[in-house]
C-alpha cells in the first residue's frame, strides 16, 4: 500500500485515532521486529496521550530471535510492555490477551475491588502501513465479528471483534505515518518492503543494504554474496563481484547494475539470508 502522507493526511489520521481512544482500554502498537523504532510513528506518545500501550513486534519470524528478546528488554526498561508476534502464522496470538491483561492489572484490580465485574478488554491497533494491521486483524477474528452501534440513534456503525471473551478488538486500525524525514528510517523502510515503490534511488537502498549487513551480519553477506573481501573494495567494484556471482549481466557482458541493485534488496526482502534485525538497542 502507498500512502502519501501530506499535512492533511496525517492530521486527519490523527484525528482518526484520537477520536476513537476514549472507545478503548488500550492500545497495540504494531512494530516491525526488524526494525522496531524506524517503524514506529514519531509522535505516538503525543496521539495516544497516556492510554495504556502494547507493543507488539509483528514478524517477528523474520527478525533475528535474539535481538527481537533485546528489544522487548529495551522496551521494558522505559516502561512499556512489548511482545513478539507472527500475524501471519498465527503465533503469540493467545499471548496478546494475557499482556494485555497484565497491562491493565492495576486498574482491572481497582474495578474488582470496588465489586465491578471485568468486561472484556477493548483495544485498537495502530501502526504505519504495511507493518501487518490487516493480517492481525483477520487473524484474531476468525469469524468473531460483532456488528454493535448500528441501532437508530447510533451515529456510526462501529464494529468489534471479539478474540475469546476477555478481548474486543476495534475493525478498523489507525494507520500512521512513518518518520520518513529520516534518511536512515526511509532506506530501513525500504529494505524491509514497507516503501515498495521507488520514492528512494533504489541503488542507495541496496548499497544500505550491504552496509547494514556487513555491520551485523558479516558471514551471511559474503557467503551469500560471494564476497570473500565483503565490502573492502568500491562500490562499483562490489556490484561487479555480484554481478558476475549472481549472473546479473547485460547482454554486451557488462555487469547490469540495475538486476544487481534489485537482487540485493530482493534477497534482503525475502529473508534469502535468513532472518535479519536491521536495527538494534545498542544502535541507538
Ligand atoms: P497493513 O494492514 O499494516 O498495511 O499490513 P498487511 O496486513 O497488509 O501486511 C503487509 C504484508 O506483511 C503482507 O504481505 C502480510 O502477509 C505480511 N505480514 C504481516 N504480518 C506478518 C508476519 O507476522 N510475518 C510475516 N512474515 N509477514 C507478515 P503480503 O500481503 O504478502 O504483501 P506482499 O508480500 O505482496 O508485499
Amino acid at each position: 500500500m502507498t500512502i502519501q502522507w501530506f499535512p492533511g493526511h496525517m492530521a486527519k489520521a490523527r484525528r482518526q485515532v484520537t477520536e476513537k481512544l476514549k472507545l478503548i482500554d488500550i492500545i497495540f502498537e504494531l512494530v516491525d521486529a526488524r526494525i522496531p523504532l524506524s517503524s514506529r510513528n514519531p509522535m505516538i506518545d503525543e496521539i495516544i496521550q497516556h492510554k495504556p500501550r502494547l507493543i507488539l513486534l509483528n514478524k517477528a519470524d523474520m527478525a533475528d530471535k535474539q535481538i527481537t528478546q533485546e528489544w522487548i528488554q529495551y522496551f521494558q526498561q522505559r516502561g512499556l510492555r512489548a511482545i513478539a508476534i507472527n500475524s501471519k502464522a498465527g503465533s503469540g496470538m493467545r499471548e496478546i490477551t494475557s499482556a494485555a491483561q497484565d497491562t491493565l492489572a492495576e486498574k482491572i484490580d481497582r474495578l474488582k475491588a470496588k465489586g465491578v465485574k471485568p468486561r472484556a478488554i477493548r483495544a485498537m491497533i495502530v501502526g504505519i502501513p504495511n507493518v501487518g494491521k490487516s493480517t492481525l486483524i483477520n487473524r484474531l477474528a476468525k469469524k468473531n465479528i460483532a456488528k454493535t452501534g448500528n441501532t437508530p440513534g447510533v451515529t456510526k456503525a462501529q464494529q468489534w471483534i471479539k478474540v475469546g471473551k476477555e478481548l474486543e478488538l476495534l475493525d478498523t486500525p489507525g494507520i500512521l505515518w512513518p518518520k520518513f524525514e529520516d534518511q536512515e528510517v526511509g532506506l530501513k523502510l525500504a529494505l524491509t518492503g514497507a516503501i515498495k515503490d521507488a520514492i528512494l534511488n533504489l541503488e542507495d537502498v541496496a548499497v544500505y543494504g550491504l552496509k547494514i549487513l556487513e555491520q551485523h551480519y558479516p558471514d551471511r553477506l559474503k557467503e551469500h554474496f560471494r564476497l570473500e573481501a565483503g565490502l573492502s573494495h568500491e562500490i562499483a567494484k562490489i556490484f561487479d563481484i555480484i554481478g558476475e556471482n549472481k549472473g546479473c549481466i547485460s547482454r554486451n557482458g557488462e555487469t547490469d547494475y540495475d538486476k544487481v541493485t534489485e537482487l540485493i534488496i530482493r534477497d534482503i526482502r525475502n529473508e534469502k539470508l535468513g532472518p535479519l534485525s536491521l536495527e538494534r538497542p545498542e544502535d541507538e
